[in-house]
């Protein structure tokens, strides 16, 4: 019965018995729930197509690493079952104990059919990595997620137990396993001293690139789910207690959040008052805003609007192959510099991080690290708060809705800002951390839905200060960050029970980082932008015929590195692939 020869795809119309895909397929642009099968007759030898998603590679030493495989698991019937744990050590026995860099290898085949699932890696209950998987095909698929984590150095040095969760399911139609291999590689540290120094260690302030306690902001073992947290509505919430050594001098919190279901494609996601006007019941509502707020002891410290990563069965699978969408494959955390509230927090005593979802469906999952830079020579630092803003959110809404037509603009800011000081052994320093947040969509809509048109802009502005008024000591860390995406989709029927879809997309993930440590600016500058063309015929429930082509532009430029990719593909076929590592001259002097 194992269905891999099918020539069509698939719509699988069961939505709420179902594990999570990373696509949900409420939505209309996203009814496709793919396993996309094109080729006839299949011969055994073809070779696996590899997926990826356009990054940077990993700067890593040319020395060879230490590497250790930490879990091989076959991903077969896991939905509703414990994660798959495995016990990880330090590897004591590398030639070498001091690292400069750690890497995360995740590597994983599949092969038959299967959805796209949302999976996650935690150690220690920290998560490392939010990821979803590739969709196989009937000859099969390869794809590997590399991650630098040696910034989860100190939790790296302790024995921990590893869990990772996919919420896999198998049945006679849905045989696809994911076969996955997660592999750490340890490079040494040729030179310690200037291994630090290069990742932004601070002699002067212990301004460390790591932390030396990272805590998690997560469910505990054990669990028949990931560790992540479920938020279901607007109005539900997730809380996590926590307490920290009494010798913090600095705390960020690293966020890390997907969405899924109702809210899988939120920023398409129709106004109530249009729903209404229009008697729909296929297509989720609460508009197009989302955030995810996040507070320290029912204090907001700050908020995440997320870029709009789509999962690789969004909007039109075929665009995602073999070129995955950006950030599919390496879901991003957003860090929240909580440093000037710790004068609340040392006191030893148990407080709570808590999570909630402006507008919210279900469901996001929410999940948090605390990542604690420790005093090393002193049991005790203290400090105090003292100014904190967090402005409520400021929403403007203009709509027009004229029957199945109609159009909308939401337009939303909010700033959160706190200073705060620590003394420490490095002395008495102010923190000052700044959140600007600004979101603007419009809408187009027509025919009840089928045809949209959606663009959305956000733009997420960071800045950390932190000074010490006796001495000239002062470190900034500044990001910028856009997130665009314009999304054109028009459903038409053809009748007999076949449709018609057509999207186009471009979405954009930019971001501008500035630090100074009184020695002069460094930067860098990101600029990732994907354009994709897609359509596909569908006809009860199956695609008939369809195609999708995709063009990506990559661009990094760092101080010392830079990174260039202009790569294109259209059914499946990589069309051009050009890359330069050469940096480009003055490209950062802006
Ligand atoms: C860590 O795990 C290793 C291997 O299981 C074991 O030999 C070692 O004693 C453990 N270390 C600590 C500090 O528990
Ligand atoms: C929101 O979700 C929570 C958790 O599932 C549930 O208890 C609550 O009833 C929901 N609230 C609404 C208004 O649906
Ligand atoms: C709304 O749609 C439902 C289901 O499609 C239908 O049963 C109902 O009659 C409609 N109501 C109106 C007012 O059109
Ligand atoms: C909706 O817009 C289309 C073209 O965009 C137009 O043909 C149609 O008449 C409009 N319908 C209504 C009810 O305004
Ligand atoms: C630390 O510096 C702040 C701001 O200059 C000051 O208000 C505070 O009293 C100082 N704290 C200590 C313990 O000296
Ligand atoms: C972010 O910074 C840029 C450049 O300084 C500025 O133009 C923009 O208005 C800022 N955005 C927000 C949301 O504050
Ligand atoms: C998508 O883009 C193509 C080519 O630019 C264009 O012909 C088509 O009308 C667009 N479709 C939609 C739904 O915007
Ligand atoms: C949507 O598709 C239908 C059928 O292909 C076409 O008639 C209509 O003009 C399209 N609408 C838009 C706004 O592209
Ligand atoms: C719809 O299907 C019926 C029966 O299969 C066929 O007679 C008819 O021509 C089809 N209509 C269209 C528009 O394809
Ligand atoms: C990427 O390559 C395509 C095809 O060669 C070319 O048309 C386009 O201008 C290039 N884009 C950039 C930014 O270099
Ligand atoms: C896509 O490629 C397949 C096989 O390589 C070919 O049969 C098909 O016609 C192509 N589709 C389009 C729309 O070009």
């Amino acid at each position: 019965m194992a269905s891999c020869q099918l020539a069509l795809l698939f719509l699988s119309l069961f939505l709420f018995h179902q594990p999570l895909f990373c696509t949900a397929n409420l939505h209309k642009i996203n009814l496709l729930r793919p396993e996309i099968q094109t080729q006839q007759t299949l011969l055994n030898d073809t070779p696996p197509t590899v997926f990826f998603e356009v990054t940077k590679p990993i700067e890593i030493p040319k020395t060879s690493p230490c590497s250790h495989l930490i879990l091989h698991h076959d991903f077969g019937y896991t939905y509703g079952k414990p994660p798959v744990l495995a016990n990880y050590s330090p590897p004591s026995e590398c030639p070498f104990q001091k690292f400069s860099k750690i890497v995360l290898e995740w590597k994983a085949t599949c092969k038959g059919r299967q959805f796209d699932r949302i999976f996650g890696v935690w150690l220690g209950g920290v998560e490392l990595l939010r990821s979803c998987t590739a969709e196989p095909t009937a000859t099969g698929i390869v794809w590997t997620v590399e991650k630098d984590i040696t910034k989860y150095y100190s939790l790296l040095l302790k024995n921990q137990t590893l869990a990772v969760y996919i919420g896999n399911l198998l049945d006679s139609t849905y045989t696809g396993i994911y076969h996955v291999d997660v592999t750490f590689h340890f490079y040494p540290a040729n030179d310690y001293l200037n291994d630090f120094v290069q990742n932004g260690y601070d002699l002067a302030s212990g301004y460390n690139f790591w932390a030396d306690l990272i805590l998690p902001i997560s469910r505990n073992l054990p669990l028949k789910d990931g560790l992540w947290f479920e938020i279901e509505n607007s109005t539900d919430s997730a809380l996590k207690e926590f307490k920290i050594p009494k010798n913090v001098y600095r705390a960020v919190l690293e966020v890390y959040v997907s969405f899924h279901e109702n809210d899988e494609s939120w920023y398409s996601n129709l106004p109530n008052e249009y729903i209404v006007a229009n008697n729909i019941t296929d297509f989720p509502g609460n508009g197009p805003f989302r955030e995810v707020v996040v507070s320290v002891d029912d204090e907001i410290v700050g908020a995440v609007w997320p870029f709009t990563v789509i999962f690789t069965g969004g909007v039109n699978p075929l665009l995602w192959r073999p070129i995955t969408s950006i950030g599919s494959f390496n879901l991003p955390s957003y860090d929240i510099e909580i440093t000037p509230l710790l004068g609340k927090i040392l006191d030893g005593k148990i407080h709570t991080i808590s999570f909630s979802v402006t507008n919210g469906l279900n469901v996001w999952l929410v999940d948090a690290n605390l990542h604690l830079w420790l005093d090393r020579t002193c049991a005790k630092t203290e400090g105090r708060l003292y100014e904190h803003t967090s402005s409520p959110l400021d929403v403007s809404l203009v709509s027009n809705f004229n029957g199945p037509n109609g159009t909308s603009s939401t337009i939303v800011s909010r700033s959160v800002m706190s200073i705060g000081w620590v003394k420490s052994s490095y002395g008495n320093i102010t923190t000052k951390s700044v959140q600007d947040l600004y979101y603007s969509n419009s809408m187009v809509l027509g025919s009840r839905g089928d045809m949209q048109i959606v663009k959305q802009i956000i733009h997420f502005n960071d800045t950390v200060h932190a000074s010490m008024p006796s001495s000239s000591y002062a470190y900034l860390s500044k990001s910028k960050k856009t997130f665009s995406l314009y999304l054109d989709s028009n459903i038409s029927s053809l009748g007999n029970g076949t449709s018609f879809y057509v999207a186009n997309l471009t979405m954009g993930f930019k971001e501008k980082k500035y630090k100074d440590h009184g020695f002069g600016i460094l930067k860098s500058s990101l600029e990732n932008l994907q354009n994709g063309q897609g359509y596909m015929v569908v006809k009860k429930n199956l695609v008939v015929s369809g195609l999708g082509s995709t063009q990506q532009k990559y661009k990094y430029d760092g101080e010392k590195d830079c990174y260039f990719r202009n790569i294109s593909s259209s059914n499946y076929t990589i069309l051009y692939d050009k890359v330069r590592t050469a940096c480009q001259k003055q490209t950062l002097l802006v």
